[in-house]
């Protein structure tokens, strides 16, 4: 009975979020499983061609750069509830598969995408009988939020409000862009071979104070994102950012972690490309469903709920 009520909670949640992004008229797109494996993608899942014996697909982290590509092709709002596949370490938050809802905003700046996602979800949670701290989401910053809380995934519930399961949401913003590569973390150091690798999205635009020293990678640590992390309840329930939509920016990303012009192309060409004929400034951000319904249910393993 437990279980039914929660996957009837997904599906109700799943619905309402889905009319909500209607109401802001995005369109619905499925993106390829079968994806291009580069050789840095060291959390790749991968898939054995037939035809081309040695050869393999990887299979998608999230639908980052299709959901980019669309925005270069004029869709100006897109949604999909994406499977991601990720070989990383499991936690009680953290599968190898898991849901998020994905969406990407053409023509958008950081509080615009703050503001849509915000409405949509309290009115989906309000929708499944969800109760919301406080309707206004407190944004902090990530260096207030170390401060504060010693986390960037903080509660911010009363005792009391976590017996009736509460929901207490925050923004947290301006992220350091890079930091140093944690040599126990493969993936890491295959990314990052100048020892520094990206905190969150390596497609994220830097915070303008901070543009021109990224354009020259000068002070990488100083450097901070567009990332806008939401957490509730201690939890991170999603990220995103406004992306640089500027080939040369990307690029000038891709330098600061030590990836030369070829290996840079190689791996990310097909955005470059894509951003020089002519790609809108655009944003986004994706959702870690299995986490929300997680929290709606009051439960603490997401296995309850993926
Ligand atoms: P990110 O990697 O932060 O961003 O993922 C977005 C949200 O998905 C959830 N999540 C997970 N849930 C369960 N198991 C996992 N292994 C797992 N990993 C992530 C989290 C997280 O906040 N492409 C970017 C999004 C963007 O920039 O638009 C991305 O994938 O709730």
């Amino acid at each position: 009975e437990r279980m039914q009520k929660i996957m009837k909670l997904r599906s109700n949640f799943a619905r309402a979020l889905r009319e909500e992004l209607f109401k802001y008229e995005f369109v619905e797109i499925e993106t390829p499983l079968l994806t291009k494996s580069t050789k840095e993608g060291a959390r790749d899942f991968i898939v054995p061609s037939r035809f081309n014996p040695g050869k393999f697909y990887a299979l998608p982290q999230s639908p980052q750069q299709y959901k980019q590509l669309l925005m270069a092709t004029g869709i100006e709002k897109y949604f999909q509830f994406a499977k991601c596949i990720r070989d990383e370490d499991l936690r009680a938050d953290r599968g190898f598969e898991f849901t998020q809802l994905d969406l990407e905003i053409s023509y958008v700046e950081r509080d615009e995408v703050i503001k849509i996602v915000q409405d949509i979800v309290i009115n989906s949670v309000k929708n499944v009988s969800g109760k919301i701290k406080d309707e206004n989401f407190p944004v902090i910053s990530y260096k207030d939020a170390i401060e504060k809380f010693g986390s960037d995934k903080f509660d911010l519930r009363t005792p009391e409000e976590k017996e009736q399961g509460v929901l207490a949401f925050a923004w947290v913003v301006d992220f350091p862009f890079f930091k140093r590569v944690d040599k126990n973390d493969v993936a890491e150091v295959l990314d990052g071979k100048s020892g520094y690798t990206f905190t969150h999205n390596p497609f994220s635009m830097p915070n303008p104070e901070n543009l021109e020293d990224h354009m020259n990678g000068k002070n990488v640590e100083q450097i901070k994102t567009t990332q806008y992390d939401l957490v509730c309840n201690g939890y991170e329930v999603g990220g995103g950012s406004i992306r640089a939509h500027k080939s040369e920016i990307l690029k000038a990303t891709y330098k600061i972690m030590g990836y030369s012009e070829e290996e840079t192309h190689a791996n990310v060409g097909h955005m470059t490309e894509a951003f020089d004929l002519g790609t809108p400034p655009h944003g986004g951000i994706a959702l870690g469903l299995d986490r929300l319904i997680m929290l709606l249910a009051n439960e603490t393993s997401l296995k309850e709920t993926i």
